[in-house]
């Protein structure tokens, strides 16, 4: 059995899943848009947990507790800002994925879900960003089934109808 992709247009912090994923940035120490809002629902512990990690590169991701939101656990996964495509962004953006997913995989998560890394604030263009994330969630899945449950979270009509198209 391959795990299976969703698409749901949801609030990130309130998605029934083991580890959700925050879009954040190097400081790891919160701020505006998805990274926000986990961090006014999960409480001011995260923003504590996040404190000890000493901040996080660019493409790369950590896993903290999820504290008062439903989720086991926060994966902060730090995506690049969009430079007009030549500093490595792609390669970036795809290894937060692949590291998001290895921290639930490692941490024995079966469910997991996905905002639009870098596709707000970081101004990654989401034409680009949906079918890299879709094809490294696939390419993982392939690899490893038993994570059974992959949600990309749309929070709008037009990521929901980017997520929708890729996927069919
Ligand atoms: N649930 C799901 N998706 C959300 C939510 C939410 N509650 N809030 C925003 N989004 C969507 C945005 O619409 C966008 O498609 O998440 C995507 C990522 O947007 P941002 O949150 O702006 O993240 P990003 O572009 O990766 O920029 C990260 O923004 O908030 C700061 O601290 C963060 O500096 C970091 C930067």
């Amino acid at each position: 059995m391959t795990g299976k992709i969703e698409v749901l247009q949801a609030d990130i912090t309130r998605v029934a899943v083991d580890a959700i994923v925050n879009a954040a940035n190097s400081t790891l120490l919160g701020g505006g848009g998805v990274d926000g809002a986990i961090h006014r629902a999960a409480g001011p512990q995260l923003l504590e947990a996040c404190r000890q990690l000493g901040g996080c590169p660019t493409g790369q991701a950590r896993i903290t507790a999820a504290f008062a939101l439903p989720a086991r656990f926060v994966i902060h996964a730090v995506g690049p800002v969009w430079q007009g495509g030549g500093a490595k962004e792609s390669d970036l953006l795809a290894s937060c994925y692949d590291q998001a997913l290895a921290l639930a995989r490692a941490n024995g998560c079966q469910s997991i879900a996905f905002p639009a890394i870098s596709c707000g604030v970081y101004g990654y263009p989401a034409e680009l960003a949906v079918p890299l994330a879709v094809a490294r969630v696939s390419a993982f899945l392939a690899r490893h089934p038993e994570l059974g449950r992959v949600v990309f979270t749309a929070f709008d009509d037009r990521m929901l109808d980017l997520y929708r198209r890729e996927l069919k």
